[in-house]
């Protein structure tokens, strides 16, 4: 089989195109990227040389080009990682998120229509659903909760969804939908909060932490989203949204902590700085439907993919200096200075 990923120069593409050459090294993977700040083709670099992997430097809204990819590879899948994905970016400039997240999405589909595609997988994400309020823990995100999203990012997530649906009942594109809570683990790019916390305190400099730190985000380990989005592809119904998350729910303001003590840093470093707009405070997955269609459940505990993370960060220093070294650094002092 031939998958396109696109997005995969990022945090969880790269990741999910790590676990498919490694679980099915009989597939040959495409990978399309248009590299934007957020994509590092450094993270390939073990993999580009693989009989069976390509990678392509493209954008998904490049009408053109993604038709003569389709044309030359004839894909029979196709994983949309491809995304503006920072909502702290998505506040201070909405339209690249509606041009890439709604627009490339559609791009895709479109081309997929034309090439007969066996399936469109969108990944998505638990933020369309808005957020829950902390007094009430009962309360849980199923694939039935209505879309009500908070940020420019999360709307841009959601039309993308609707769209998604809409091409499978008009047109009888057989789409595929996860909805996903907080990743964490290896690659992820400093600008969210466990690799910003981890690289700050490596660095003593300050951890800003937004508002009082109580909101609540519930973390999956990236492989067992990568597996699952493997299962979603694979076995998955068509037409079918499927929540991904691992009932670990944590307050911002622990996680940091605890990154503190595991890099022997003061919690003295932390700093609480001006809340983010529109702040959503809680998010929780009920994960119910794809562990009974699809058996799928998390791997990792969240203590042991921590330390794995804090430790892959430690031994991966070049990849993330290089990254915080440049271009970042006016991005850093934009959101962050006097905040
Ligand atoms: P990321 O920002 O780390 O990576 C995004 C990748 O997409 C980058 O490689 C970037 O170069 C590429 N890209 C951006 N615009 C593009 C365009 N126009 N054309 C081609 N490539 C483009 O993002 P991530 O955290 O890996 O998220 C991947 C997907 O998963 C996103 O769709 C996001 O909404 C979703 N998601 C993320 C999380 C999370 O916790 N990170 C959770 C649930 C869902
Ligand atoms: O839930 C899935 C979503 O998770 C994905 O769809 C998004 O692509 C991904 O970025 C992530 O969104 P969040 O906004 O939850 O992640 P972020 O790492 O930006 O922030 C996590 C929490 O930490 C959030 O409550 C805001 C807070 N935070 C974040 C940063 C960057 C801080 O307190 N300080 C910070 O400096």
């Amino acid at each position: 089989m031939t998958i396109i990923v696109t997005g995969g120069a990022g945090f969880i593409g790269s990741n999910f195109i790590f676990f498919e050459l490694d679980r099915h090294p009989e597939d040959r993977i495409v990978c399309l990227d248009k590299l934007t700040y957020a994509g590092n083709l450094s993270t390939l670099r073990d993999v580009m040389d693989r009989p069976n992997f390509r990678f392509i430097k493209m954008d998904i809204c490049d009408r053109e080009g993604v038709f003569r990819l389709f044309e030359e590879e004839k894909p029979d899948i196709v994983v949309n990682f491809a995304a503006e994905s920072h909502v702290d970016r998505s506040i201070e400039d909405p339209g690249v998120f509606l041009q890439t997240n709604i627009m490339g999405t559609a791009t895709l589909m479109d081309a997929c229509r034309k090439y007969g595609v066996g399936r469109f997988h969108q990944v998505s994400t638990d933020e369309v659903y808005g957020d829950l309020p902390l007094d009430r823990p009962d309360l849980m995100f199923t694939e039935e909760t209505p879309i009500h999203t908070s940020s420019p990012y999360s709307s841009s997530k959601a039309a993308a969804d609707l769209l998604a649906l809409a091409y499978h009942r008009t047109y009888g594109l057989p789409v595929t939908i996860s909805r996903c809570s907080n990743n964490y683990g290896p690659y992820h790019f400093p600008e969210k909060l466990i690799p910003l916390m981890i690289a700050n305190a490596l660095n003593d400099k300050p951890l800003p932490v937004y508002g009082t730190g109580e909101n609540v985000r519930d973390w999956l380990y990236v492989e067992d989203h990568c597996r699952a989005i493997d299962l979603i592809i694979r076995k998955g119904r068509v037409g079918e949204v499927y929540n991904v998350g691992g009932h670990n729910e944590m307050r911002n303001i622990d996680i940091v902590k605890l990154i503190c003590h595991a890099l022997g840093k003061p919690e003295s470093l932390i700093t609480f700085v001006t809340d983010r707009k529109g702040h959503d405070m809680r998010y929780a997955i009920d994960p119910t439907k794809i562990h009974s269609e699809l058996g799928w459940l998390p791997e990792t505990k969240f203590a042991d993919g921590i330390q794995k993370t804090i430790d892959w960060y430690l031994t991966h220093r070049d990849w993330w200096e290089e990254i915080i070294s440049g271009e970042y650094q006016n991005y850093y002092e934009k959101m962050y200075a006097n905040r």
